[in-house]
């Protein structure tokens, strides 16, 4: 089987729904931002504050690289549809899968998160990234699963059953 890619706001469960998915599917489960990470040995909020956003993205791009374009579902980092080269690797590699999750409800998850620095901001930031980013992840997803209200074995069944009629 191809790669399975989650995107998604930040919050929108891509790393708990792509854990659940994996097992489903029995295929590996792969999170870019811990790849980032170990690849980097630096922490997530480490890279914003010292090298910036750019090089961060940079990372990203090089965590995507280097994942095998088989057998693996990956939760992707937020921002990852933000460069080009990311989503040309994931269209030729797999499917894109967006969790579709309201503004209100990402809100409500990530109200006392501190780690994330683009969530780190204040309410019209965060509202106007959320929008321009929905406006991307639904350009660039073939399968849109609803995610509001749903548990995480709700979501990765839809998700395996719309995979199979695809
Ligand atoms: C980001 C989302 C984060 C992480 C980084 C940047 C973004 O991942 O990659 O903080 O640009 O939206 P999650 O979507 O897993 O929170």
């Amino acid at each position: 089987m191809t790669n399975i890619y989650l995107i998604g706001f930040m919050g929108s469960g891509k790393s708990s729904v792509g854990k659940h998915l994996s097992g489903l599917l029995e295929l590996a489960f792969v999170d870019t931002d811990l790849l980032i990470k170990d690849q980097t040995n630096k922490k997530i909020a480490d890279i914003f504050a010292l090298e910036g956003e750019s090089k961060f993205r940079e990372y990203e791009t090089e965590a995507l690289a280097s994942l095998p374009t088989k057998s693996c579902v990956v939760a992707t980092g937020g921002g990852i549809v933000e460069t080009p080269a990311n989503v040309e690797q994931m269209k030729k590699s797999g499917k894109i899968v967006l969790l579709d999750t309201s503004f209100l409800t990402i809100s409500e998850r990530l109200e006392a998160d501190r780690t994330r620095p683009l969530w780190n901001q204040k309410k019209s930031s965060q509202k106007k990234l959320y929008v321009k980013r929905m406006e991307l992840y639904r350009t660039f997803a073939n399968i849109i699963v609803s995610t509001d209200g749903q548990s995480i074995e709700h979501i990765a069944n839809e998700i395996r059953s719309r995979l199979e009629n695809e």
